[in-house]
């Protein structure tokens, strides 16, 4: 018995000592393996009268039960140790500054669709996404330009090759198809916003081939015209941070609109200089109206019941408008010095309490 109580302490020492997992194991073996001094005292029982196995028995079982736990125990505990080690070892301090050389800049289509997202989110608007590689039909068909429609030849569209007998593909020429999936994919009323990459085939100042649109559809029981004007009318004022902006509906057409208009602001271009909000001359910024039927129809939404508005925004062109950057092309050609002069400090978010821009 004597033996029994010097080996529990030595072993609760042992596994008390060891300092990292591999050493609790060595232990571990030393003790409970199939060579181990618990093992071989157990060993030993067989050998024993009965009366000095019935002391014996129950006092080594409940040291190999002893040293087991203890182990157990221990592990749990290096095992804490290890984790908080490796967490200390990899904390980064996110408070550090940025050395300004390092610090990136926001591009000003991140900037821009950040601003409106905030804005339109403040009147209720959600984000939604759609694919840039659209099938003929969401990109035209379903918004009430079908084929031959000469709609079609003003978009200059990239046709991707497919087999003879497969629907065409194309890279969207606007946001407009996702008014379509949206509306298929779930039930009305609907409000979102579909910022996005758009394509067509042209380039110079002012168009490359690839460019960015913000969508906007509103979808409900009652809505009409003048939610349109109050919503665009709203969000240009908060975009342009000009709060008696002149602004003015010019009616226009577009297949999936009826009516449609353009929504203009004032500007003047004296001294050759662009400046928003002031002189008499007119500056468009959209295309808006009130969703066709058809679209609705092709949307399986029902006409009698719902209708609303859309509208169809350039996003590099009112960012070149708000922020004066006078060639589009140069949104797209990667020059550090370009961004660093037109580009937004990272961590502004833009808001409509805190500020759209600093
Ligand atoms: N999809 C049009 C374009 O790219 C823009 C547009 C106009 C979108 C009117 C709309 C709208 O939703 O109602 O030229």
């Amino acid at each position: 018995m004597q033996d029994i109580d010097k080996l529990s302490e030595e072993l609760a020492a042992a596994v008390a000592a060891a300092e990292d997992l591999e050493a609790l194991e060595e232990v571990r073996i030393r003790a409970l393996g199939r060579k181990g001094q618990v093992t071989s005292l157990m060993k030993g029982l067989g050998s024993m009268t009965a009366d000095e196995r019935k002391m014996a028995g129950p006092a080594l079982n409940a040291l190999k039960d002893r040293v087991g736990s203890a182990i157990e125990a221990r592990r749990e505990a290096l095992k804490d140790l290890e984790l908080e080690a490796r967490l200390a070892g990899e904390s980064l301090d996110l408070s550090l500054p940025v050395r300004p050389q390092n610090a990136g800049r926001i591009h000003p289509v991140s900037q821009v669709t950040d601003e409106l997202t905030a804005i339109f989110a403040d009147m209720g608007f959600t984000v939604a996404e759609g694919p840039d590689v659209e099938t003929d039909f969401y990109n035209f068909t379903a918004l009430n330009i079908p084929p031959e429609h000469p709609a079609r030849q003003m978009h200059d569209t990239f046709y991707l090759e497919s087999a003879p007998d497969a629907e065409a593909m194309c890279l969207r020429t606007h946001t407009s198809p996702v008014q379509i999936r949206h509306m298929q994919a779930e039930p009305p009323p609907h409000r979102i916003i579909v910022p996005g990459r758009t394509y067509r085939c042209d380039s110079d100042q002012t168009h490359t081939p690839m460019f960015h649109q913000v969508e906007g559809l509103v979808i409900d029981r009652d809505i009409h015209m003048g939610h349109l004007k109050g919503c665009l009318e709203g969000f240009a004022r908060a975009f342009f941070e000009i709060d008696n902006l002149r602004m003015r509906f010019r009616p226009s057409h577009f297949p999936f609109t009826e009516p449609s208009a353009e929504l203009d602001i004032g500007c003047s271009y004296e001294g050759g200089e662009l400046r928003i909000g002031e002189g008499d001359d007119w500056l468009e910024i959209l295309g808006c109206g009130m969703v066709h039927p058809h679209v609705l129809e092709y949307s399986g939404v029902d006409p009698a019941e719902w209708q609303g508005f859309a509208f169809g925004m350039g996003i590099d062109r009112i960012a070149m408008l708000k922020y004066g950057i006078p060639d589009l092309r140069a949104f797209f050609d990667c020059d550090l010095r370009w961004l660093e002069h037109y580009g937004f400090a990272p961590a502004d978010q833009p808001s409509l309490a805190g500020g759209l821009a600093r």
